[in-house]
């Protein structure tokens, strides 16, 4: 049954062009999840809600807060995640959000061309152990930046900017998987 609506959800990103995570990339987190036994996430761009009900799936899970800006987005992601009670969406813009709780994963998924301000922001809302897992990394599959609209072009500096500064932290260690998903980098602290 569940399975079903997932896939529904799936399908709905698929026809109405919403942004949604891969299946290598959520079967990927769900096995960290797991390892790790991750009880709770903070999710930056809930899209039509695919991968926060695909999260909630797994029986570790306790709780999902996703956030998301864009209002017909969550028009759907409402409608979609009303069967899914562990997931709450904030409607707000994630980097205007302070709030008190700790998450054990933290999905970063929003904007591209922001993932070093969400990284930051989301500083708050961590603990020593939180996992942090970057989306998308490999946007456009890495093929050479003059072959693409400035707008892409942004967007693509702008993730390249985030790798070397992900791999600079001196607090932090990255693991890259370019080649699974959309590119996925994993980040916890030393
Ligand atoms: C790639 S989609 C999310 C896909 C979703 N995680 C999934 O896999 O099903 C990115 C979403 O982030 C939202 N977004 C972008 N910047 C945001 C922000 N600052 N705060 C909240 N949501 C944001 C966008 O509106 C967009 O719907």
């Amino acid at each position: 049954m569940i399975n079903l609506t997932i896939e529904k959800i799936k399908n709905e990103a698929d026809v109405y062009n919403i942004p949604r995570a891969k299946i290598a990339t959520i079967d990927f987190i769900n096995s960290i999840i797991q390892k790790k036994n991750v009880k709770s996430i903070l999710e930056i761009g809930t899209g039509n809600g695919f991968s926060s009900a695909s999260f909630s799936q797994n029986k570790n899970i306790k709780k999902i807060l996703t956030f998301e800006i864009d209002p017909e987005r969550i028009k759907l992601a409402k409608l979609n995640l009303k069967y899914f009670p562990k997931v709450e969406i904030i409607e707000k813009d994630f980097l205007e959000w302070n709030g008190d709780e700790k998450f054990d994963l933290i999905f970063i998924d929003g904007m591209k061309r922001l993932y070093k301000d969400f990284f930051l922001h989301s500083q708050k809302f961590s603990k020593k152990n939180t996992i942090f897992v970057s989306d998308n990394l490999n946007f456009l599959n890495n093929r050479s930046i003059n072959n693409f609209e400035n707008k892409y072009k942004n967007i693509i500096e702008k993730l390249r900017e985030y790798v070397v500064f992900l791999e600079a932290e001196k607090n932090f260690q990255t693991d890259f998987y370019f080649d699974t998903g959309d590119g996925i980098a994993i980040t916890t602290s030393k």
